[in-house]
């Protein structure tokens, strides 16, 4: 990163990468990255295991540092604070406050298993944000009516199913009122059955202009609610567009042959 780098970008995208690497020691994971996510799109990311996906969320919110290039998050660069033409790597508590305005939803639900649902959503805007408890609480039962779990408030994770798990898990991140939401495989360790309910939450929040990166293997979800879709192969975008026109009619053979595989 040269001293001179501007940590603010004013295209006004929430997302920007420009040739975004990511190395773990020997391993280069990600090999030069270019996409721009549009305030209020909904953008998913499809490509097989190990292509780059998780480490490329992990970047935008702040538990990866990237190797080389630019990354942006609502305009300013992730991971750094200018100060004169000189920058400076944020501390462990700046990132703390950038990790707050971006809402990360799992594979698995992560859920405090000692804590029901709705204590479960007021515990970060009462422990990070020190809200009032009242305040928490009415929040949250509104979010547990958002995510169709009124009933569930003072249901202990293990007596949800595992899609009503990761909708409090949803409703958990919108707690916290980011202005990005990021979604890595939702919906991938769910039973079939209780797939839909999920989807449905993404597909309202989604209505609701809510900026989402959703990593996922349902295309159904990607043609019906994506503005944009990307597809990764290792550590490279391979190919993106609407996702109507990439699902129908991919152009790399790299696509097609990941397409055949899941569709
Ligand atoms: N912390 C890490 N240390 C070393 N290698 C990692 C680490 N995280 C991810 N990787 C490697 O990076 C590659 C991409 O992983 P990942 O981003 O999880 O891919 P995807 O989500 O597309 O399946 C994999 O080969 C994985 O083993
Ligand atoms: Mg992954």
């Amino acid at each position: 990163m040269t001293a001179t780098a501007k940590t603010t970008h004013g295209s006004g995208a929430m997302v920007k990468a420009e040739a975004v690497h990511k190395s773990f020691g020997a391993a280069h994971v990600l090999k030069g990255i270019d996409l721009e996510v549009a305030p209020r799109e909904v953008f998913c990311l499809i490509g097989p295991s190990g292509s780059g996906k998780s480490t490329f969320l992990r970047c935008i919110n702040h538990l990866e540092q990237v190797s080389a290039g630019r990354l942006y998050v609502d305009g300013e660069l992730v991971g750094y604070r200018q100060k004169g033409d000189k920058l400076y790597e944020l501390r462990d508590s700046e990132v703390a406050l950038k990790r707050r305005d971006i809402g990360m939803v799992f594979q698995r639900f992560n859920l405090f298993p000692h804590m029901t649902a709705i204590e479960n959503i007021m515990e970060a805007p009462m422990q990070v944000r020190r809200e009032p408890k009242a305040v928490a609480r009415a929040r949250a039962e509104k979010l547990l009516d958002r995510v169709g779990l009124a009933d569930k408030a003072n249901g202990y994770p293990s007596q949800l199913s595992g899609g009503q798990q990761q909708r409090v898990a949803i409703a958990r991140a919108l707690a916290m009122e980011p202005k990005l939401m990021l979604f890595d495989e939702p919906t991938s360790a769910l039973d079939p059955e209780l797939v839909g309910d999920v989807l449905d939450v993404m597909r309202d929040l989604a209505e609701s202009g809510m900026t989402m990166i959703v990593v996922t293997h349902e295309m159904g979800f990607a043609r019906e609610v994506g503005d944009a879709l990307v597809f990764m192969d290792d550590g490279v975008v391979v190919e993106s567009g609407h996702p109507r026109d990439v699902l129908t009619n991919p152009q790399h053979e790299r696509t097609k042959s990941f397409l055949s595989k899941v569709l």
